[in-house]
């Protein structure tokens, strides 16, 4: 059964130090209810602390990005294989800044949920409209686009990935999908994982879009959203932690 699952998503921040802290108080705040999981997505040169800080604990780890390359001449990346060797359990794929920043098509990003698959990690597959696209009704036809570039590849593999639904205006905004919008866009993906193979009905949709603890129970209570992915929230212990309970 699908219970809740809370990711954060620390983007371009840290620090050696304020981590330590982080960590510390994310390990001894977290006392898992029942159903309920919590992982934090790091820069890369911090996987190593976050398997010393973690490792033994109910925090699962992983990265932002990774390769589509397993391996060779592709200066400044970082496979999957190698982010798997600091015992990260997902990687986010596809995140709207990678797509709109980095130029990442949604073939590079099934590319990428393979990989991660190929190299044992949970590919957390990112999806979302922007607000233009939304205001001219083509919210469906974009997440549905998106997610059948991964369905394509994958096949059905995709019963072991997480689908996050992130709508692009609400990320960092600080404005929020609605309950009502997000379930329904969740119900949309849902529908879609259904048709295409019954092992990824079960999928985990997690919602990401400006989640604070004071809207995280309004939306985790709706029915197709099964968990947050969290960005600026995520760096301070006490709203991440009142997320990952809500
Ligand atoms: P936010 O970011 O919570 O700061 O809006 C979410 C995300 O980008 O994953």
């Amino acid at each position: 059964m699908r219970g809740k699952l809370v990711v954060g998503n620390w983007k371009m921040h840290g620090g050696l130090r304020q981590n330590d802290v982080l960590f510390a108080d994310l390990r001894s705040g977290w006392n898992p209810p029942e159903g309920r999981r919590l992982a934090v997505c790091v820069p890369f040169p911090y996987l190593w602390q976050a398997q010393a800080a973690l490792s033994g604990s109910a925090i699962a780890w992983g990265a932002q990005n990774i390769s589509e390359h397993a391996t060779g001449a592709f200066t400044g990346e970082v496979s999957a294989a190698m982010v798997a060797e600091f015992g990260c359990r997902y990687v986010i794929v596809g995140h709207s800044e990678r797509r709109t920043l980095f130029g990442e098509s949604d073939t590079v990003v099934a590319a990428k949920a393979a990989a991660a698959l190929a190299a044992g990690l949970t590919p957390i597959v990112c999806v979302g409209e922007t607000l233009k696209e939304r205001e001219a009704g083509s919210t469906e036809a974009v997440v549905l686009r998106q997610l059948d570039a991964v369905l394509a590849k994958l096949g059905s593999r995709m019963a072991d990935a997480v689908l996050a639904y992130e709508p692009v205006w609400a990320i960092g905004t600080g404005l929020t999908a609605s309950p009502e919008q997000a379930q329904a866009v969740h119900a949309l993906l849902r529908r879609r994982l259904r048709s295409v193979d019954a092992g990824a009905a079960d999928v985990a949709l997690l919602y990401g879009g400006s989640c604070k603890p004071g809207n995280a129970q309004a939306l985790l209570a709706c029915r197709d959203v099964d968990g947050a992915l969290v960005g600026g929230a995520s760096l301070k212990a006490d709203e991440f932690l009142a997320i990952a309970r809500a």
